[in-house]
């Protein structure tokens, strides 16, 4: 490809993706859309109003030193547009501590025509202008999921691993093309029974194909980030592998897969406790140096002992953001292989 000719700031991609994986930084997924955070804040005894949204959201931002272990945070549409309580916008607030502001833009895994139990995903249409619009609000780096599931007959099929890809490079091109860096997001699920084995041949499959698009679309490898699951068995797995079988499997399919001109892997935690995405990702880290940074974008897995800890109350800020911190900090030291299961306890 003769980048010369591709209409791309080239400098400023390579240097925002490398910014948010520099050790010991990861990313802090916050973009639930109003549905998820709704079922979230369900689970809690929180009323999911926008007050309320932007109160939590303002908790995670304004914690003090994440910005030593977050390199980036993911928002949604309506976070990106609302302000602190002394009415900074969040995104300047944001950029303020060092902390690169982003924005999921697809429109969520829709069923796939004629394909019953698989899932597309929406949101290209009038993706150039919407992203035009967000760069202007202080984007900097931009997130699409596909989604991807493992049933126990023919689930998923190529042609729905195709159309997924096709859909995650399109969007990346449109990303790159207006400056924004592409984390590109295919999410195979961990629902279900399906052993490890059968997950990463999945994600095999399903890697090939992403990056086969990838590079029909021009994309510049150097200027995105990959965001895959773990490979793991499915939740309903009898045998679960270990930590170790986790990291072994996971490293043996990105080596074999995703070109290391990619600077940064960021991991999402799908359903894992935050304990075991932690512990997966140190296991993976003290496996020794890799072509790429391993790091992680972990919603779940960052927030779920915040929102037990908050509990919508006032009173609850300053605990939230003491186990909030806790998180980013193991995770931080996962990124360096230097995390041990003891800090759960030790580590206040
Ligand atoms: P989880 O870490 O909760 O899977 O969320 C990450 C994410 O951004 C999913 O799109």
């Amino acid at each position: 490809m003769n980048l010369l000719k591709v209409p791309m700031n080239i400098d400023e991609l390579k240097s925002v993706a490398t910014a948010i994986v520099t050790k010991p930084k990861g990313l802090l997924a916050a973009d639930e859309s109003n549905p998820t955070i709704k079922k979230r804040f369900d689970s809690v005894g929180v009323e999911s109003t926008e007050e309320n949204r932007r109160r939590y959201r303002e908790l995670l931002f304004v914690t003090k030193n994440i910005e030593n272990y977050i390199g980036g945070v993911i928002l949604f549409d309506e976070t990106l547009r609302q302000s602190s309580s002394d009415g900074t916008p969040f995104p300047a607030l944001l950029s303020r501590r060092g902390i690169i502001p982003g924005i999921k833009v697809d429109k969520g895994a829709k069923p796939l025509a004629l394909y019953p139990g698989e899932k597309v995903t929406e949101g290209l249409d009038g993706l150039r202008d919407r992203l035009a619009e967000y760069k202007q609000l202080g984007a900097r780096f931009v997130k699409w999921r596909a989604v991807i599931e493992i049933d126990e007959h023919d689930v998923p099929s190529s042609y729905a691993i195709r159309t997924n890809a096709h859909a995650l490079a399109r969007y990346a091109a449109l990303c790159q093309e207006a400056d924004l860096v592409p984390i590109v997001e295919p999410e195979v699920l961990m629902d279900g029974a399906h052993d490890i084995g059968r997950c990463e041949a999945v994600t095999s499959q399903v890697f090939e194909k992403v990056f086969a698009h990838l590079d029909a679309h021009r994309v510049l490898l150097e200027g995105m980030l990959l965001k895959p699951n773990m490979v793991l068995a499915g939740k309903k797995c009898p045998r679960q592998p270990s930590v170790q079988e986790v990291a072994e499997a996971t490293v043996r399919c990105l080596r074999r897969y995703v070109p290391a001109a990619v600077p940064g892997i960021v991991f999402l935690s799908g359903g894992q406790t935050p304990e075991e995405a932690t512990a997966h990702l140190n296991a993976m880290n003290a496996m020794g140096s890799h072509p790429w940074e391993l790091s992680f974008s972990y919603g779940r897995a960052l927030q779920e002992p915040v929102l037990s800890a908050w509990k919508g109350k006032e009173s609850n800020v300053e605990a939230a953001q003491r186990v909030f911190f806790k998180r980013c900090r193991l995770n931080g030291l996962a990124r360096e292989g230097k995390y041990s299961p003891e800090m759960e306890t030790t580590d206040q």
